[in-house]
């Protein structure tokens, strides 16, 4: 019986793939279809590749996991009943979904890449679900990490902060690293210090009943050289510089 089934075998299919597999979703419980890659990633991971069509009628719940500019052309043929189909497309509201699937059981969703570690932030926004399509989701977006209901006028800036934020911690990470480097630091253990300082810091804050302003003044004593580098931030306008590259991320139209 196969439980998800993904139309798209991309990026964002096979990271959500790992996810399931990484909370013991039996591989043969998960189909794919595509046109060229599918057959090989099941071989590789042990999915069941099948046609599309097929795919939607064995399956729980359909993931559309190809490109947003590929929706009309995908569904024009097939015949999607009254399934539970589960979008990652990137700008394409509930109102296409339903309008281009025909089914009334429609989630739209915005994942991003760390769901294949099963801490993701996906956000949502759906139809009416069934309580049971309802429950199945819940599960489904349990797996990935965090679900956050969305108004769908808020999923560009989710989209910014969430889709486009792992690059944006990437680059801090290497700044940081890169940093390491130029003050005589060998650069495999600058990346693996700037790593493990990031990744323990978001852990101490997710547990922290502090915000990221008041645990910045725990670390930083006054007078202190983190207080230094603080002020340097500030007098670089750091928040601005965000504020203004997630301005540019809102601004860009999604391919
Ligand atoms: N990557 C991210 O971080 C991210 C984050 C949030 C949302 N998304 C969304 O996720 C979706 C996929 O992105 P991606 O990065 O995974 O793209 P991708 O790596 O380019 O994958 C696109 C997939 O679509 C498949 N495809 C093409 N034509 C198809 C057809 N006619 N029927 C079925 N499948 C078809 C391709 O199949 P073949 O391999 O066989 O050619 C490929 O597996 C996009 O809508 C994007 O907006 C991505």
């Amino acid at each position: 019986m196969i439980k998800y089934g993904f139309i798209g075998t991309g990026n964002m299919a096979q990271a959500i793939i790992t996810g399931l597999l990484n909370k013991h979703v039996p591989a043969n419980n998960i189909g794919v279809t595509s046109p060229r890659s599918a057959a090989k990633l099941a071989e590789k991971l042990g999915v069941v590749a099948l046609s599309t069509q097929a795919l939607i009628d064995e399956s729980d719940m359909i993931i559309l996991a190809f490109l947003p500019n590929q929706l009309e052309n995908v569904t024009a043929q097939l015949d999607f009943k009254d399934k539970l189909v589960v979008s990652v497309l990137a700008g394409v509201t509930v109102a296409q979904l339903t309008a281009t699937t025909g089914t009334t059981q429609v989630v739209r969703t915005l994942p991003n890449v760390n769901v294949a570690i099963n801490l993701g932030v996906t956000a949502f926004s759906q139809t009416q679900l069934t309580s049971e399509n309802s429950q199945a989701f819940q599960t489904f977006s349990t797996y990935l990490g965090e679900g956050v209901a969305l108004d769908e006028s808020q999923f560009s800036v989710f989209s910014a902060i969430a889709g486009s934020g792992p690059a944006y911690v990437f680059k801090f990470i290497d700044a940081l690293a890169k940093a390491g480097v130029a003050n005589g630091l060998e650069a495999t253990l600058a990346t693996k210090i700037a790593t493990q300082t990031v990744l323990g810091s978001a852990e101490t804050l997710a547990e922290s009943s502090q915000t990221a302003e008041e645990l910045q003044d725990l670390v930083a004593s006054p007078g202190g050289s983190t207080r230094a580098g603080l002020d340097d931030f500030s007098d670089q306008n750091f928040d601005d510089i965000v504020l203004h590259a997630i301005k540019a991320t809102i601004a860009h139209k999604h391919l």
